[in-house]
This record gives C-alpha cells, structure tokens and sequence, in this order.
C-alpha cells in the first residue's frame, strides 16, 4: 500500500468510526497531514478536552495519551504505540516527591506535564512549556517545588525572581546531550540566523537564544518573523517541518543528535493498525487517579486560559 492509501483509509475508518486523531508537532509528518490536531503538548491537552468524539487516538508519547484519558475518562483512549514513552515522565516516583513535599509543606509542587499520571496525583498544579512562566507567575505560594526538569525550571526561575524555587535533577535527555560548544559551532557556521530553542536544554544553551518556547511557539515565531535564517534548538522535526511551511527560509538544526527516539516510534501503520482495532494500547488508569491527577490538570487549564 502506498503511503497516501494508507491515509485516505485511516480518514474513512476514523469518520466512519467517529475517532478523534492528535498528533505531537514531533511526530511524522504523514501523521500529521491526517490528525485533527496537531500542536504542542498544551495545546493538545486543551482539544482532548473538548474533542467531541468518543474515542480519541493520541500518536505521541504515553504521558500525552494519560493526559487525554484523565480529561477524557468517559471516552476510550489509546496510544497508536504503546512503546513510545518519554523517559523524562518516568524520572521521579510519587512516593519520593510526596516525601519532599512533606518535608517542605510550604512549597506547592509544579509538574511539567511530562509526567506519568500516578506522580501527578501528588502535585498542584501541571505545566507545559508554553506555559510555565504564566501558571507559576499567578500560583499563590511563593516557594515552588519544580519537577522534574531542572532545565525547564531553571528557566521559569529566571523568569520570575520574586518566587524561591526548589529543583531537582531530571530532565529530557535528548535536549540535555546539547551544550554551549554546539551552540557556538552553528552560530559560527550560520551567523545571520536567530537562535530558536526549546527551555527543555541546558542554561548554558538558552543563554544564547533570540527566542525560548514550546514546539508550537518556536513555529509560530518562524513563521512570523521578518528574518530569514534561524537556527533550531529542539527536536530535529521541528527544523524539518518548518521547511516545508517556510520554503522560502533556511532552518538549521542545532545538532543532528536532537531525535527523540520515542517521538520516532510511531508509524503511519502503527496509527492505521489502532484505526481498524488491530493495534496500539488502551489507556486503563483506576478512578482515584484520574480524580487526583485530574485536579492538577484543570488547575493548569484555567490558570493557563
Ligand atoms: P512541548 O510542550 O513544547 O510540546 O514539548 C513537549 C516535549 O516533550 C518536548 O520535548
Ligand atoms: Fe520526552 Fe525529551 Fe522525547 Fe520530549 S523530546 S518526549 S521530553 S524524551
């Protein structure tokens, strides 16, 4: 079969079958000519929420697909690849974070949405990238416990001097094996070009930048902006698909190690074989999660809005 059948009969499965297809800007790019929606991880959580569909099919990575289903629980959730998580989201267990919080009780404790829904249901509130600076600038409490991106909190805090942050050790590991040394190779290389990055890398890489945000944000400044040469600091797919938005400018990847091996997992097949009941996994999570981790979710939402 070739690649555009295989998308006209996801299209006329997923009609006759009243499906709802998100898709992380991250993810393959015929993947993404057939979803409902595509976008940023905020953006998502926010059109699972009202996707008006029953079931929903999320091809990204398993804390994307538990995000949908604790919005969602009335509706049937799966992952197109049950393989595809984000070692991030698996850093830190809730037994240990509820440990910290005990001892610390006047901190409220942040999580970066990449997180697995268990540690959310000790958390106060979820951010996304897009948004952190936002939902942590209107938290009332002024000691802040950020998990579990040092990088991202790093910075939220640099953002917001009258709050003291608490950071512990965790991070992506795909943005965290760039360095300032790669960062000063490509502005060599590209002078002209406005440095573009995700809040995902190091310090001594977002020092450099014209521009920080989320997948979606990075796009959308391209897209808009005057200039004609920009150079990308997240996952090497955002460079990718901005040249096919933007051919008329030059994208360059900060470095080609940015793969995010989890994100690649998903495959046109593995989203036709979820289509027609032969593929991907349901999410299953037990009610008391849900309730919990939905709580730091809506918070999120209406603090985000
Ligand atoms: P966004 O919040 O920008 O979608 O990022 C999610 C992610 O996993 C980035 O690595
Ligand atoms: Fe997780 Fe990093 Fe991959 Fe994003 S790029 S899904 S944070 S491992």
């Amino acid at each position: 079969m070739t690649i555009k059948k295989i998308q006209e009969e996801i299209l006329r499965l997923k009609k006759e079958k009243n499906i709802c297809i998100l898709a992380h800007s991250y993810i393959a790019k015929e993947i993404q000519e057939i979803a409902d929606f595509t976008g940023d991880s905020y953006a998502l959580s926010v059109k699972a929420k009202k996707a008006k569909e029953n079931t929903v099919i999320m091809c990204g990575v398993r804390f994307m697909a538990e995000t949908v289903k604790i919005l969602s629980p009335e509706k049937t959730v799966y992952i197109a690849n049950g393989a595809a998580g984000c070692p991030m989201a698996e850093q830190m267990e809730k037994e240990a974070i509820a440990a910290v919080k005990e001892m610390y009780p006047d901190y409220a404790v942040v999580a970066y949405i990449n997180t697995t829904a268990a540690l959310k249901t000790v958390c106060d509130v979820c951010v996304t990238s897009s948004k952190a600076v936002e939902i942590v600038s209107k938290m009332p409490q002024k000691n802040i416990l950020f998990i579990p991106d040092c990088n991202l909190g790093d910075y939220v805090k640099n953002q917001l001097p009258e709050k003291n942050f608490m950071l512990l050790s965790g991070g992506c590991p795909t943005h965290a094996k760039i360095d300032e040394s790669d960062v000063l190779r490509v502005k060599k290389a590209h002078p002209d070009a406005l440095f573009l990055v995700h809040p995902e890398c190091k310090p001594e890489v977002v020092k450099y930048a014209d521009y920080v945000g989320s997948t979606s944000g990075i796009m959308s400044f391209a897209e808009k902006s005057d200039a004609k040469e920009f150079i990308i600091g997240t996952e090497i797919s955002i460079t990718e698909l901005l040249q096919y938005e933007c051919p008329d400018k030059k994208f360059y990847p900060l470095s080609k190690d940015l793969i995010c091996s989890n994100m690649k997992a998903t495959t046109l097949v593995d989203l036709y074989d979820t289509v027609r009941g032969v593929g991907g996994e349901e999410i299953v999570l037990d009610s008391e999660t849900i309730e919990k981790a939905r709580k730091c979710i809506d918070k999120m939402i209406e603090l985000g809005e």
